[in-house]
C-alpha cells in the first residue's frame, strides 16, 4: 500500500476497509460511520454517492470507452479542455491532460525545459520550489518536492532543483512573525536570491502551491504571490502554481490563484477535477508557452496513455456541472469564515500551537509548549501522533490525517458541501482526542 507501514498490519493490525460513501460520510465493513474530513485524499469535493457523475461515466463508457488523444480527439476531451481554459485565469488556454498531480508536475517541468530549449534559452532547466512542499512521487516531481525524508531512499534524483523557505509564518524568523507583509516580502525575496545564486539563465521555473499542504496549510501572506510574480517576470522564469489540492473549490474558486488575483504561467491540477470519481489531471499553460509548438516539426515529446481519458473527462464535466448548478464556490465562501472560527475554538487546548489555512483547507499544528512553540520530540511524535492520534480520530468517527512530514499537524480538507453541523462535529471529535493526546505526551 502507498506510504504505509506494513508492519502494523503484518503484526495483526486491522486495515480499515471502507465500503460505501454518502455525502460527507463513509462506512466501513463493520457498519461504522466516519465523517470524511479529508475528502478522501483532498479529492471528493462534492461528497460521496453522486450517482449523476457515475451515470455520466457509464454513458461515456458505453458510447466510447477509450480512444487516445495522441493526434486524435474525442468530444469529451475537447469539451473539458475548452471548459478548463475558460475557467483558468489570464491566457492559460492550453490544456494538457494527465491522470494525476505528479504527472501534471512532471509535464510542467518538461514543458518548461522544452519551451526554453526551442526558444533559444537552452540552459534554462532548473526548478526552485519550497521547503516541506509535496509535489508527487515520479522522480522529477519528487526532486521538486521539499521533504528530505521522502526523497532519501531514491537519491540521486533528477538534478537541478533548489529549495527556499515556505510561508509558514508560525515558524518565521524572529522579527517577522508579527508582520505578515514583511514576512511575505522576505519569503518571496528568498526566491529571487535562489534564482541569482543558481544563475538566472539556468532557472526555468518556480513551483509553488498557492496554499501549501506539506507542513500543514500555509496560506500566502499578503503581497507574497504578487512579489513572486514580479520576481519571475524580472528574471524571465516561469511561475507554476501546483493546484493539485487547491483547485476545484477548495479555496472557494475553480483555481486558488484566481482567488488570490495572480496569474501564473502554468497551473497543475488533478484530484478534485472529477471530485475523485476517476483519475484525471491536467497541466494548463499560457498561450505564450504553446506558441513555439504551433510551427514546423515542433512536438511536445511527452504524453500518457490515459491523457484525456473519455470516461475521466465525462466525470470531470459532470463534476463541473454540479459545481455550477449547486453554487459550490459560493457555498465555500459563505461558510469558510465559520469553519475557521469553529476550528479556532481549539486554540484553548494546550497541545494546539496554531490553526491556519484558507477556504475548506486547514492545518492544526501540535506543540508540547505553546509559549515557546516547542514542537513534539521525535519520540512524542512517534508515540502520540502515530501511536495514538491517527487511530483515535478514526475510532471517534473522523477520518483525517495526522502528518509529521514537517512539524506535526492534523490536516482537514472536508468535502465542500458541508456546513456548520459538520464543522461542530469535527471540532468536538478533535477536542476529545487532542485533549487525550495532551495527557499522553
Ligand atoms: C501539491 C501536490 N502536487 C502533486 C501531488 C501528486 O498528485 P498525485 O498523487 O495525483 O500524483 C499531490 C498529491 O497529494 C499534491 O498535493
Amino acid at each position: 500500500m502507498p506510504f504505509t507501514r506494513h508492519s502494523v498490519y503484518e503484526g495483526g493490525g486491522h486495515v480499515p476497509v471502507i465500503v460505501r460513501g454518502e455525502g460527507a460520510y463513509v462506512w466501513d465493513d463493520r457498519g461504522r460511520r466516519y465523517l470524511d474530513g479529508l475528502a478522501g485524499l483532498f479529492t471528493v469535493q462534492l461528497g460521496h454517492g453522486r450517482t449523476e457523475i457515475g451515470e455520466a461515466m457509464a454513458r461515456q463508457a458505453t458510447e466510447l470507452g477509450y480512444f487516445p488523444i495522441w493526434s486524435y480527439a474525442h468530444p469529451r476531451a475537447i469539451e473539458l479542455a475548452e471548459r478548463l481554459a475558460h475557467l483558468a485565469p489570464g491566457d492559460l488556454n492550453r490544456v494538457f491532460f494527465t491522470s494525476g498531480g505528479g504527472e501534471a508536475v512532471e509535464s510542467a517541468w518538461k514543458l518548461a525545459k522544452q519551451y526554453f530549449r526551442i526558444t533559444g534559452q537552452p540552459t534554462r532547466h532548473k526548478v526552485i520550489s519550497r521547503a516541506v512542499a509535496y509535489h508527487g512521487t515520479p522522480q522529477g516531481a519528487l526532486s521538486i518536492t521539499g521533504i528530505p525524508e521522502a526523497k532519501a531512499p531514491f537519491e540521486p534524483l533528477v538534478p537541478s532543483t533548489a529549495h527556499v523557505p515556505n510561508t509558514n509564518i508560525y515558524r518565521a524568523p524572529d522579527g517577522l512573525r508579527d508582520d505578515e507583509k514583511a514576512f511575505g516580502r522576505w519569503a518571496a525575496d528568498r526566491i529571487a536570491e535562489a534564482i541569482r545564486f543558481e544563475g538566472p539563465s539556468t532557472v526555468a521555473a518556480v513551483f509553488l502551491e498557492p496554499v501549501q499542504n506539506g507542513g500543514g496549510c500555509f496560506p500566502p501572506p499578503p503581497g507574497y504571490l504578487e512579489r513572486v510574480r514580479e520576481i519571475c517576470d524580472e528574471y524571465g522564469v516561469l511561475l507554476v502554481a501546483d493546484e493539485t489540492i487547491t483547485a476545484f473549490g477548495r479555496i472557494g474558486d475553480t483555481f486558488a490563484m484566481s482567488r488570490f488575483g495572480v496569474t501564473p504561467d502554468i497551473i497543475t491540477c488533478a484530484k478534485g477535477m472529477t471530485s475523485g470519481y476517476c483519475p484525471m489531471g491536467a497541466m494548463i499553460c499560457s498561450d505564450r508557452l504553446f506558441e513555439p509548438f504551433r510551427k514546423g516539426s515542433a512536438t511536445f515529446l511527452h504524453g500518457f496513455t490515459w491523457s484525456g481519458h473519455p470516461v475521466g473527462a465525462a466525470a470531470a464535466l459532470a463534476t463541473l456541472d454540479i459545481f455550477e448548478r449547486e453554487g459550490i464556490h459560493a457555498h465555500v465562501r459563505e461558510h469558510e469564515e465559520q469553519f475557521r472560527q469553529t476550528l479556532e475554538r481549539l486554540r484553548d487546548l494546550p497541545i494546539v500551537g496554531d490553526v491556519r489555512g484558507a477556504g475548506y483547507f486547514y492545518g492544526i499544528e501540535l506543540v508540547q509548549d505553546r509559549a515557546t512553540r516547542q514542537t513534539l520530540s521525535n519520540e512524542q511524535a512517534e508515540r502520540v501522533l502515530r501511536g495514538y492520534l491517527s487511530t483515535a480520530l478514526f475510532d471517534h468517527g473522523l477520518y483525517c490525517r495526522a502528518d509529521d512530514r514537517g512539524d506535526p499537524v492534523v490536516q482537514l480538507a472536508p468535502p465542500l458541501i458541508i456546513g456548520p453541523p459538520e464543522f461542530d462535529e469535527i471540532e468536538q471529535i478533535l477536542r476529545t482526542v487532542l485533549t487525550e493526546a495532551w495527557s499522553r505526551l
